[in-house]
């Protein structure tokens, strides 16, 4: 293995502010959002989603960011995998968009609920037939004997459903995040990084208040 010590990088100095930033988190998650698309990154729309079950045992996996707008972020999974069910038992997440080549990560935390089955369905629709039935077959997160046993199960659904077009499964569909916290951290040269925190502010009367602060690198 080489030697993790000496991977140092000079950070940029382009850097954000509390006035730089928008006042909306949404605004300044998109703004980024366009820039690492524009950049050329593998999978920016990838982020690394922490669940917690209900005896306090965190576990985290990457998963695909579908959309975002002011009612949040929206991903898709298999409702009874592992992650379904810790979100079944604690609905509390964070999501971690770790954007390395670009000296930059976007961390938030919130909570997620299902989306409605309509959305879902109109998401499945667009999916290649591929990962249609790929989403039928496996029953994800359980245990497999073998490979063959997934190909099988895929041939399996591939004629059950021939010449005609494959249902969405109750057993998959979308999650929405609806953040309450979110940091965007920039790397600045010498190690004197810039973080700037939204934290959502509960007024009554009032929608997506965000106070935004500065934390120490
Ligand atoms: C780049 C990448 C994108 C992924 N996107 C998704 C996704 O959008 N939905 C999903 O269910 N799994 C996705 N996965 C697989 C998950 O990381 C994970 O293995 C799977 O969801 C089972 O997780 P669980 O057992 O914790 O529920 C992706 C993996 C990678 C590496």
């Amino acid at each position: 293995m080489k030697n993790v010590k000496k991977l140092k990088k000079q950070y940029s100095d382009v850097g954000i502010s509390k006035d730089s930033v928008c006042t909306d988190p949404i605004e300044q998650f998109r703004l980024w959002f366009d820039q690492a698309v524009d950049s050329g990154i593998a999978e920016p729309n990838g982020f690394c989603l922490s669940t917690v079950s209900a005896a306090s045992k965190p576990s985290q996996r990457t998963v695909l960011m579908k959309s975002c707008d002011h009612d949040g972020l929206v991903f898709y999974t298999n409702h009874y995998s592992r992650k379904g069910q810790q979100l079944a038992e604690n609905n509390k997440i964070s999501a971690l968009f770790p954007w390395y080549e670009l000296h930059r990560q976007i961390n938030i935390e919130g909570t997620v609920s299902r989306i409605n089955d309509q959305l879902s369905r109109e998401y499945f629709k667009s999916r290649p037939r591929d990962s249609q039935i790929g989403a039928w077959a496996s029953r994800q997160s359980e245990t497999i004997a073998s490979r063959h046993v997934l190909e099988q199960q895929q041939q399996e659904i591939e004629q059950k459903f021939a010449d005609q077009e494959i249902p969405l499964p109750i057993f998959w569909g979308g999650y929405r995040i609806s953040p309450d916290r979110f940091e965007f951290w920039q790397g600045r040269a010498h190690r004197l990084h810039d973080r700037i925190l939204y934290i959502k502010k509960d007024k009554p009367g009032k929608d997506n208040q965000w106070e935004i602060v500065r934390l120490s690198p």
